[in-house]
């Protein structure tokens, strides 16, 4: 065993300066790290170690964004991805801002009633599981997009997954567990065996996991680019596999599909600039209209968790949610009012009928009206010592996205078609609700919850902020920031203090494991049905003080790990 990890830990020296990270476990879980140069964060140790390397090899915080993504896709597959999708925000040193879509989008044969059956139900297992629910992967294109405003050369950045795969990574015992929890998912929805499915026995603790037909997938697009993915043999795999399992994805759907830089969405919030993503995700418009909701008003001054404020944004979440559902989708598709939904008379308007101490209630409070207009997953945050501040939410949807992997390209594909109100009212995998204007069309691209942001403080970055969760990731990320903002919480409590959410419908506030039980007790004296859930979120932070130093803290949820330097 000592020979065969020594032997490992070689292959990795050897390989470069990029594979200087320990790939034998167990990996040590930093989850708070105080930093002068530069800080990575992510939901896995080896990313992070991955990400800090290139920093502290010239790259900047794009360089080690784009290679935390890729190390993600190798060493965290239940969420990060080639086979997804995603977005990135980011504020650079020179001023620029940055939001880059690399969502998936819905194949050409795909169309709007793909998921109802012929007695007219919808059908959620189709849109959830296997080769039909898998969305036109973007990240590759992503990648490359994103290098343009990278330093170092792109085969220095994909090494380090490269190796990674080839040589495989010690799984540790959650690990194993996930995989063996998923064996049945993965056997039925594959066509043939895959890396994540051992025959000889069950996955434990230290085993290697190696992912050879990975490697080679990573190695097609070091040495061709994007086409090495969107046109060589790994796009002839995904096609084949589509083919075998009944999905849609085309040739010609992967070579069409586009990378797409967005203008960022930006509002002040108090003496705040919040830098953050646009259509097609809502995360970014509802995080705008919450805060809104919310900023300046006295019950905010009552502080994390007290009734008082705990409430009014339970209700500002309701009214935010509600306008999801009816109005936002693809910007490409759909004239999405957004300008209109976050003005400030049509927020003052929404909350007109908010009483304080009463529940409201979602048959009541509808989508607001808006003047006509001439709408599993992985965060990591990475800052580099001239102060590029990258912002990243990527996701194949589902764990494991759709279970399916493309073939022998040996990565999992996506389930992001859920994404899509399959039809009106029937609720996506989170219970999110929808209507035509995130219905399925052909290239259109599924409305989207991510919301990586960047906060500033007199022009300076501040935080940089994200999480993983679905419909709590535009909650959780507007918790963590009141929580800093107006709570005058430290990071590491403003990530780690238990959350809530509602989102509209179903009409009941979510409470995490821990949150006050004087609070509960007065929000069900409201009136507010209450649900208890495990955990809300993964929050990754990156904190900036007027000084300089950096404050990177790991969500205590999973084994998220910081890094710095
Ligand atoms: O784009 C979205 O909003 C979802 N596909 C995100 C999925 C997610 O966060 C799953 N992780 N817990």
């Amino acid at each position: 065993m000592y020979i065969q990890r020594y032997f490992l830990a070689l292959c990795l020296c050897l390989a470069g300066f990029s594979t200087t990270v320990n790939a034998q476990g167990p990996y040590p879980i930093q989850k708070t790290v105080m930093a002068q140069h530069g800080a990575v964060v992510s939901a896995h140790p080896l990313a992070s170690q991955v990400g800090l390397s290139i920093l502290k090899n010239g790259g900047n915080a794009v360089d080690a964004a784009i290679a935390v993504q890729l190390t993600l896709a190798v060493v965290f597959p239940g969420a990060g991805n080639i086979g997804g999708g995603g977005f990135m925000v980011a504020h650079l040193s020179k001023g620029q801002n940055l939001a880059l879509d690399y969502r998936e989008c819905a194949p050409g044969k795909a169309s709007r009633d793909m998921y109802i059956d012929s007695t007219g139900k919808a059908r959620t297992d189709w849109s959830q599981e296997g080769h039909l629910a898998c969305g036109v992967p973007g990240t590759i294109a992503g990648m490359f997009a994103a290098h343009r405003y990278g330093k170092l050369p792109f085969k220095d950045l994909i090494q380090p997954a490269i190796d990674l795969a080839e040589n495989g990574f010690v799984i540790s015992a959650n690990e194993a567990e996930s995989l063996n929890e998923n064996k049945k998912s993965f056997q039925q929805n594959n066509t043939g065996p895959i890396a994540f499915v051992r025959a000889d026995r069950p996955w434990k603790e230290g085993d290697t996991l190696v992912q050879k037909e990975l490697a080679a997938t990573l190695k097609r697009i070091r040495d061709n680019g994007a086409k090495g993915f969107y046109e060589s043999r790994t796009a002839q795999y995904i096609v084949e596999e589509m083919q075998k399992g009944g999905g849609l994805i085309s040739l010609e759907d992967l070579k069409q599909y586009k990378a797409v830089e967005r203008p960022i969405l930006t509002f002040p919030y108090k003496s705040y600039t919040i830098l953050t993503m646009p259509m097609p995700s809502s995360g970014g418009l509802l995080l705008a209209q919450m805060l809104k909701m919310v900023e300046n008003k006295p019950a905010m001054d009552s502080g994390y968790a007290s009734g008082a404020a705990t409430q009014l944004m339970i209700e500002a979440e309701r009214r935010a949610f509600a306008d999801r559902a009816t109005y936002m989708g693809d910007p490409d598709f759909v004239k999405v009012p957004v300008d209109a939904l976050m003005s400030a008379p049509y927020l003052a308007s929404r909350m007109q009928d908010f009483q304080a101490g009463k529940a409201g209630n979602s048959k009541d409070v509808k989508a607001g009206v808006v003047p006509h207009e001439s709408m599993e997953t992985t965060h990591f945050d990475v800052i580099d010592a001239d102060g590029n501040c990258v912002s990243v939410t990527t996701t194949l949807n589902g764990w494991y996205g759709c279970s399916t992997v493309a073939g022998k390209a040996g990565f999992l594909l996506n389930n992001e078609m859920d994404d899509f109100s399959i039809k009106p009212g029937v609720p996506n995998m989170f219970g999110a609700v929808g209507g035509t204007a995130n219905a399925i069309a052909p290239h259109k691209r599924m409305l989207s919850s991510m919301t990586p942001t960047i906060v500033l403080k007199d022009g300076k970055p501040y935080l940089i902020v994200g999480t993983p969760g679905g419909t709590t990731i535009p909650t959780s990320v507007f918790q963590t920031i009141v929580n800093i903002t107006d709570f005058h919480l430290s990071p590491e409590d403003a990530v780690n203090k238990p959350k809530f959410h509602h989102q509209w419908l179903p009409d009941d506030v979510a409470l995490e494991k821990g949150f006050s039980g004087s609070t509960e007790a007065a929000l069900k004296a409201m009136g507010y049905t209450i649900k208890h859930w495990g955990g809300i979120g993964r929050t990754e932070v990156i904190a900036i003080a007027p000084d300089g130093t950096l404050e990177a803290v790991a969500d205590g949820r999973g084994n998220d790990s910081a890094a710095g330097y």
